[in-house]
């Protein structure tokens, strides 16, 4: 008897510029329509959707999953980056710069948050009311069940503490939620893969140059993320944010960074999950635009 396999697509960072971009909407037409025509069983996207925080722009995105038959909750995953969630150039205007209502940027964050949870409902709660993160997806397949563990890492933005706004951080709560012994006992004996925004490592070098840029851009509690993913049995992380199509493991954990449809439209990251709980990753490539 041949086990039938589960596989999983995941693209990263699209950085969509709005409906007057007609060659990156078709580009990300084309990627759709070779993801479609490999059959995987589900897409992951994870975040930097748009460029500017516009919610318009979030639209396009779910009008192109809607004409690809694609908008649905079994067929694809979608979580916000900083991009969708910071509009950076509204935090630089002095006024809010030099504000420091700290609460006011996390209620602020958090309103986004949930309208981008709205515009997306289907695809997070499908017919259940939009409740925000952390949520978990749980898709039943022949000789699998396949468990995706959704956290949101993005942080507001603060002139010293995360003056690019690409800093993440998990809140707490979210941690809290998922350690609980019910999560774990709903998720056992399914392949756990975790799902976010942020990069567990970014350059790493150690050159002064490198670290700083780092700091801009890390996942601050990173640690507390990979433990509890851990006790959730996660066998791989999906994210996105650093634009480097790249893997990496921390211990038995894979890391699987999808890099950047905007730097490259043509390459997305493929899992292939037995029922034995074996997994495989690579990249793939479609053929380049004529
Ligand atoms: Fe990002």
């Amino acid at each position: 008897m041949i086990e039938k396999t589960v596989k999983v697509a995941h693209f990263s960072d699209l950085h969509l510029s709005g409906r007057r971009d007609r060659s990156q909407i078709a580009r990300l037409e084309r990627l759709l329509e070779a993801i479609k025509a490999a059959r995987y069983d589900h897409i992951v996207i994870t975040g930097d959707i748009v460029d500017s925080a516009a919610p318009s722009d979030w639209k396009v995105l779910r009008d192109i999953l809607v004409r690809q038959g694609l908008y649905s909750w079994d067929k694809v995953t979608v979580i916000p980056g900083n991009h969708d969630l910071i509009n950076l150039e509204e935090e630089l205007r002095v006024y809010n710069a030099i504000n420091p209502d700290f609460a006011g940027r996390k209620r602020r964050l958090r309103r986004r948050l949930l309208e981008f949870c709205e515009v997306f409902s289907e695809l997070i709660t499908g017919n259940e009311p939009v409740t925000g993160f952390p949520f978990i997806k749980i898709l039943q397949y022949e000789d699998l069940t396949l468990s995706l563990v959704m956290v949101n890492t993005v942080y507001p933005w603060m002139h010293l503490e995360n003056p690019l706004g690409a800093r993440g951080y998990v809140n707490p709560g979210e941690l809290t939620a998922l350690e609980g012994s019910d999560v774990a006992s709903v998720l056992e004996g399914s392949f756990v893969i975790g799902v976010c925004h942020h990069a567990f490592r970014i350059y790493g070098t150690g050159f002064p140059i490198d670290q700083a840029f780092d700091w801009t851009m890390e996942l601050i509690n990173r640690k507390e993320l990979i433990n509890v993913m851990r006790r959730l049995d996660a066998r791989v992380i999906l994210h996105g944010h650093f634009h480097r199509f790249q893997t990496y493991s921390y211990g038995s954990l894979r890391i699987v960074n999808g890099g950047s449809f905007h730097y490259n439209p043509c390459r997305y990251s493929e899992m292939v999950i037995g029922a034995d709980r074996s997994f495989s990753q690579r990249f793939v490539d479609i053929s380049p635009e004529k």
